[in-house]
């Protein structure tokens, strides 16, 4: 399918977005793992969770998912059962690598794959720490999936230094670490996402440069009731039309605001954005909070690299096309990570600012292009990746023309109703 996205003016009115996705793939693995029935309001319905849930019920796990709420009927640690077939996480990265953090520590074999997206991404990051666990996992002579695991009795805890800054493979090691003997620790250089810690209420002593992060083998997990706040990095692309599209006023309500997820924030804010954060609560141990956006002009070259790019790894389609239509330079450096994320998102990116008519310098890790304001509109591809869709369907708001981007359902993954929405704003 494609969808073609005229310009527009004055976007007004209240939004919500879909349930974080982060915290939704959490949600329903500590679920499974609690002993006792847990209810979830607010899970995310794109397909990245879904693929979890699928998982999971292949796995035993009880899981009634009704319109306002979701059931889950916890199986303790050790209350798993072996899957009939092979597990499809879908083009969920969260779901295999956690899944495989937790199925490492189990005593029955199984086998997770995807799809061709999936499939193509690198699991040696998760395979070597485990593997120090004594998990026994195999997966492709690329070391991409499938993922062959054979069942043990226990895991070993280790203490392992993130090399890549990256929040899946921390939560993999910290949910294999419950079936392991003693005390797990990872010390992450960089901060990534914290949502694991959060949830699982692990302790966490962040002092100078790093941060470590325990987890006690065998810890009970009780049941409870989880809210899952609207997802920031969806919350992204209509934050972003809001600034874009001349006279506009729109909120976007409910949405997570943890620290480790909106860099994206304080970099529009630093550069003239006209935003305001109202209604700020904390909900099942995460801040939340109201975001109202008024259009703006963006100004000032900006230059990302190093620790920014953890903070800000989702949102770097959004931030490209905010910048777009700025005439200031954006130059992003230390990003390899995008070129292994649902597609590789900086050829991504600078195939299609080119395919508008911008001139983008490519480097290995990242690239280069100065905004402008005239940007006529064109064809994009989506690579089947949802975030590039979403960012260059915001884009076609702006321009003259409009935007057609194809293979657009993608969307599905993280924000069904994406394009609905977008039309009718
Ligand atoms: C996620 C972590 C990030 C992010 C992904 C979701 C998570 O990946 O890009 O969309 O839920 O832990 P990395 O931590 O591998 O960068």
């Amino acid at each position: 399918m494609d969808v073609t996205i005229t310009p527009r003016q004055g976007l007004k009115g209240l939004f919500s977005v879909p349930g974080d996705k982060s915290i939704s793939h959490r949600a329903l693995f500590i679920g499974a793992l609690a002993e006792g029935t847990s209810v979830i309001k607010g899970l995310s319905r794109g397909d990245d969770p879904l693929s979890t849930m699928r998982c999971l019920r292949a796995l035993g796990v009880e899981i009634l998912d009704q319109r306002d709420q979701v059931t889950i009927v916890g199986r303790g640690l050790k209350g798993l059962r072996p899957a009939r077939n092979e597990l499809d996480a879908g083009n969920s990265g969260t779901t295999i690598r956690l899944l495989t953090g937790i199925l490492s520590g189990q005593r029955f074999d199984s086998t997770i794959s995807g799809d061709a997206s999936l499939r193509r991404r690198p699991m040696k990051r998760i395979i070597d720490p485990l593997t120090m666990m004594g998990a026994k996992i195999k997966a492709t002579e690329n070391l991409t999936p499938p993922v062959a695991i054979t069942g043990v009795p226990k895991l070993s805890s280790i203490t392992y230094e993130l090399p890549v800054a990256s929040a899946q493979v921390k939560s993999a090691l910290l949910f294999a670490g419950l079936f392991a003997d003693g005390t797990t620790t990872v010390v992450e250089s960089i901060r990534t996402r914290d949502h694991t810690e959060r949830m699982l209420g692990l302790k966490v002593v962040a002092g100078g440069s790093k941060t470590v992060i325990e987890v006690e083998g065998g810890t009970k997990i009780e049941p409870r009731d989880f809210r899952v706040p609207g997802d920031f990095s969806s919350a992204a692309f209509l934050l972003v039309a809001g600034l874009l599209v001349p006279g506009s006023d729109l909120t976007i309500r409910n949405v997570g605001l943890n620290p480790t997820r909106t860099k994206l924030l304080d970099i529009l804010c630093n550069h003239g954005a006209n935003v305001a954060i109202l209604n700020r609560e904390v909900i099942g141990g995460e801040p939340v909070g109201d975001i109202r956006v008024r259009s703006s002009e963006l100004h000032g070259d900006i230059t990302l690299g190093g620790n920014d790019v953890a903070a800000l790894i989702d949102e770097i389609p959004s931030l490209v096309v905010a910048w777009m239509f700025s005439n200031f330079n954006l130059t992003l450096r230390d990003a390899r990570e995008l070129r292994v994320k649902e597609s590789d998102r900086i050829k991504a990116l600078v195939v299609n600012l080119r395919a508008v008519g911008l001139d983008v310098t490519e480097f290995d890790d990242g690239f280069a292009f100065r905004g402008n304001n005239d940007v006529l509109g064109g064809v994009i591809d989506s690579f089947d990746d949802h975030r590039i869709a979403m960012a260059f369907g915001v884009a076609g708001l702006r321009t003259k023309e409009g935007i057609r981007v194809q293979r657009a359902d993608c969307v599905s993954i993280s924000y069904p109703r994406f394009w609905d929405v977008l039309q009718a704003m």
